[in-house]
Parts: structure tokens; C-alpha cells; sequence
């Protein structure tokens, strides 16, 4: 199966052209520089991504020369694109006119990766640089005000300054698309065969050792012990770690929905020692450091009582970006599963979703039979209800936050809107205010109700939700919890709010 590697030069887009790629049947992952440095082989063809540096600041050059000596299919973009004119010999400098978002290019020849393109288009750029003389011999294809050479191609290497694989540029799945029929590439992949490929790794990885799996019964941790179950069969462990912060009634239903798939699943009950070290506790991210390192020393521990050597994780791509696990990218919140672990932890991790957004793996996990209720699920973070008590954790906040979530969840589920919405929960809020109930003044909790509709869980928009809904939830908070006087509804956006308030 041809595959291409998308070479991560640290731009921000880097993991969606890999995404488009496989959205057009090529199957595409993110690599580092180094890693073609050492070998190119297993990768058909290749695409520098782009990058926050100046090619005058950050060497890529030896990966790119590398690629042009290998005579291999190559797309650079933006930063790409630069370093590709560079290392031609082109010249490249601050451009006339630096160009930020919405952008015109003018297209001269509606050919190759322009083919069916009219002369002018709109397209999303961000840059300082451009590349403002083309290599000897090379073709220029388009160009803009900010860009003399916009884009160019010489041989099996193409390159544009504009990025093809953000929503708002115009055509840009096209350009992709027509780069993969100019490049040869088959389109083969298809997730029933990823599953395959994923069994292997797994199994690779593992060998004849024992392995955990984590699950949280979640859909992402669902199909990693799949997957994993496939792999390697009664040498897995799945196992699920009550710690007491589930939503309601979360464990028997895991338990029953894997019963089905044919796992047996072993809940471990260590409420006690992780409530009794979140107690008091009001961080965030210190909150997500304390419930990553519990988890790890409980999967420790089972571990040694097992002889597992492995970890499965369902950890998926947005977790890894947003935990900084991809270097340049900033840490926005340590997931536990994937930041939270200590440096040392005894056990050795096995992600076969991490190159995935959450659409793709409901892709995989509709393939391996998994039923829609779980499918469409909506994901709870993995510290759970520790991070819907905002502030400081006690026992009593965390079941208020238990029933608010499940009441909230039954009324959304009632009015039929579950399949649209990407999360709905609720969180007490450190706020106190002002109440009446039962005719006497009551000075009580504010809890906020939250209702995100999203792809990817990276941007997430505000459902506007039937008023009559938000009153019984109200109606019902307010009556079922009696510590509870106000319900309020969050209106933000993600940005710039994140979906969890922690
Ligand atoms: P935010 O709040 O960062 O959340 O917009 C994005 C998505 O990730 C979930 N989330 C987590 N998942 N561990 C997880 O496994 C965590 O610590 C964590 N924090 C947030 C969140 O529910 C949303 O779907």
C-alpha cells in the first residue's frame, strides 16, 4: 500500500494534510525530519509541511536534499515550499508583502496540481518569507502580490505557498487530490484495512508478552482493546479502574458493552485511593498530574501482580496535541493518559490510535461491529468528574457533580438531541450565590450546564438548545440537589474557552 509521510517542520497543519490525505484514500502519517534522515523506506511519496521558522533560521535542508536525490514524488507547503527553493538554488527573502489569511493567487497554468483550477483563487496563507526568484529550471505556477512564486514544480516536485488542507482555502482539496494522481500514488487505504495493520503493530509491539489495556469506556479506549483483543487475544488484560469519579452508573455499563464484544473485563476498585489523594485539591493541571500518577501506579501494580509488560491506551491525536505531546505544540492541558504519566513508569505504552481524530476511529470501530450507543458516546475526560468540580475536590462536590452530570444527560438524552451534540455536562462552579428555597434564604452552589457541538473536539461551537430543556434541567438540579440554588448556561466558544471549564 503506497504510503506518505508528512514531514512535521513544526507548522500548526502538519497533522490535517496528513488527515486530507487519508480522507482522499492515501494513507498518510506525521513523521519528524530526523526519522527520514535515517531511512525513507515504507513512504511512496512525501510532503514537507509547514513550519514557524524562517528557512534561514531552522536547517531542514539536509531532509529536503535528501528527498530530491532520492527522486522521489515531494509537495512542499508554505514553509515547504520555501525550503524546497531553497535547497534549488531559488532566492528566498521577506516577502514585498507579507501575507496573512484570505489571500488571491493568480494561476498560470491550469495544469498538473492545478488541473480544472480557474486563473484566480482564493486561497488561506501565513507568511513573511516568500520565495521571490525560482530555482534554475524549475516551472512557476501561480503567484500573488506578497508571492513572485507562489507556486512552482520541476520534475516530480511540486510546491505551494498557500496551505491546501485548511477549510478556507478554495480548491484545496483539489490541488490535493490532483497531487496524488500527479505523484502515483494508489489510493488503497481504507479503514478495513488499517484495522489489519493495526492488529499487526499491536501484535508486533507486544509479541508473546502480556499487555493491559486501558479502558475507560470510552470509544477510543474501546477500539484500542479491540484491536488489542484481536492482536493477541488471551494475552491481554482489559482492565477498567473504578476511582470513584465516573459518571453514574458508567462502570455496569462498560462492563455490559464489552461483555458483548466478546471481553471480559476485570474492574478494579481504587476509589478510595484516589479520591483520598484529589481531596482538596483545586489545580487543574495539578489535579490531572495527581489522577495520571495514581493511574500509573495502579496499572503498576497490577502489572506486577499479572507479569504484563504493556499498556494499551486509547490515547488519540487531539490528546497528544493538546498535551504537548508533538513538539512546538503548546501544552493547553496535560491528558492524563498521555502527559500526566510520570517519566518513569513501568510499563511500556502501546497507542496504535494515536495518528487519529475521534470521526476517524468511530470509522474503525463501526468496522469492528461496535454498536452506535457506544459509537456516539459522548467522550468523558479521562480525570472525569475531577475536573467538572472546579476548584478544590471533595467527596460530596464530586457526587453533586455525579448527579448534575446524570441529570443533565437524561434531559438531553430525553429531548433526542445526544447524536448532535459532541458533550453535554455539568459542572459546580467555585461560585457561591444567593437563593431562596423553601421560603428561607439559602446560600448555595452554582452550577453551569455546557452543551458543545464539535468534530474534532479542537474548536467547538454553543448548541442553542429549546429553552423548556434548560428549564428542567433547572427545575430538576435545583430540586434534586438541595446544596444547589442557581443553574447558569456557558455560552463560550472553544476558542476561546476550552470544552471543559478545567
Ligand atoms: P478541552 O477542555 O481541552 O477538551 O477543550 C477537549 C476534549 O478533551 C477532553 N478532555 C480530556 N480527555 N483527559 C482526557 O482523556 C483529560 O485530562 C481531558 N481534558 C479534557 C474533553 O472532555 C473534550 O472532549
Amino acid at each position: 500500500m503506497d504510503k506518505v509521510a508528512v514531514i512535521d517542520l513544526g507548522g500548526q497543519y502538519a497533522h490535517l494534510i496528513a488527515r486530507r490525505l487519508r480522507e482522499l484514500g492515501v494513507y498518510s502519517e506525521l513523521v519528524y525530519p530526523e526519522e527520514i534522515i535515517g531511512s525513507i523506506e515504507g513512504y511512496s511519496a512525501f510532503v514537507l509541511s509547514g513550519g514557524p521558522s524562517s528557512v534561514w533560521e531552522a536547517n531542514h535542508d539536509q531532509v529536503a536534499q535528501k528527498l530530491i536525490e532520492e527522486n522521489r514524488p515531494i509537495l512542499g507547503i508554505c514553509y515547504g515550499h520555501q525550503l524546497l527553493a531553497k535547497v534549488l538554488s531559488g532566492k528566498v527573502g521577506p516577502s514585498p508583502k507579507p501575507e496573512f489569511g484570505p489571500t488571491y493567487v493568480d494561476i498560470i497554468k491550469s495544469e498538473k496540481i492545478f488541473a480544472g483550477f480557474p486563473s484566480r483563487i482564493k486561497v488561506w496563507m501565513s507568511h513573511n518569507d516568500a520565495v521571490l526568484e525560482p530555482p534554475p529550471g524549475v516551472e512557476v505556477s501561480a503567484t500573488s502580490e506578497g508571492s513572485p512564486v507562489a507556486a512552482m514544480w520541476i520534475g516530480n516536485v511540486y510546491s505551494v505557498q498557500w496551505h491546501p488542507e485548511v477549510k478556507h482555502t478554495t480548491l484545496g482539496r483539489e490541488l490535493l487530490d490532483n497531487w496524488i494522481k500527479e505523484a502515483g500514488l494508489k489510493r488503497e487505504w481504507r479503514p478495513s484495512k488499517l484495522i489489519d495493520e493495526l492488529i499487526e503493530y499491536v501484535k508486533r509491539m507486544v509479541g508473546d508478552s502480556l499487555a493491559i489495556a486501558a479502558v475507560s469506556g470510552g470509544v477510543d479506549s474501546t477500539v484500542a482493546s479491540v484491536i488489542a483483543y484481536k492482536a493477541i487475544d488471551d494475552n491481554l488484560i482489559p482492565v477498567l479502574i473504578d476511582h470513584g469519579l465516573h459518571p453514574e452508573g458508567e462502570v455496569e455499563r462498560v462492563r455490559e458493552a464489552l461483555t458483548r464484544l466478546g471481553i471480559r473485563l476485570k474492574v478494579v476498585d481504587y476509589s478510595e485511593e484516589f479520591l483520598t489523594a484529589l481531596e482538596g485539591i483545586s489545580d487543574p493541571e495539578e489535579k490531572r498530574k495527581v489522577f495520571g500518577r495514581v493511574y500509573a501506579e495502579v496499572f503498576e501494580e497490577i502489572a506486577r501482580s499479572t507479569g504484563a509488560e504493556y499498556l494499551i491506551q486509547g490515547t488519540i491525536y487531539p490528546d497528544v496535541i493538546e498535551s504537548g505531546g508533538r513538539r512546538g505544540a503548546d501544552v493547553i492541558k496535560s491528558h492524563h493518559n498521555v502527559g500526566g504519566l510520570p517519566e518513569r513508569f513501568g510499563l511500556k505504552l502501546v497507542e496504535p490510535l494515536r495518528m487519529f481524530y475521534k470521526d476517524e476511529v468511530r470509522a474503525i470501530g463501526r468496522l469492528l461491529g461496535l454498536p452506535d450507543e457506544l459509537l456516539y458516546k459522548q467522550p468523558i475526560p479521562g480525570p472525569a468528574l475531577a475536573v467538572r468540580v472546579e476548584g478544590a475536590i471533595t467527596r460530596r462536590l464530586v457526587e453533586i457533580a455525579r448527579r448534575a452530570n446524570a441529570i443533565v444527560s437524561e434531559e438531553v438524552e430525553r429531548y433526542g438531541y445526544s447524536r448532535d451534540l459532541w458533550q453535554y455536562f455539568a459542572v459546580v462552579t467555585k461560585s457561591k450565590a444567593t437563593g431562596v428555597k423553601g421560603d428561607k434564604r439559602a446560600y448555595g452552589l452554582v452550577v453551569a450546564v455546557r452543551m458543545v457541538k464539535s468534530d474534532d473536539a479542537m474548536t467547538a461551537e454553543v448548541f442553542k438548545p429549546d429553552w423548556s430543556l434548560l428549564e428542567s434541567i433547572m427545575r430538576r438540579i435545583t430540586s434534586e440537589i438541595p446544596e444547589v440554588v442557581r443553574v447558569v448556561y456557558d455560552i463560550t466558544s472553544k476558542p476561546p474557552a476550552t470544552i471543559e471549564w478545567e
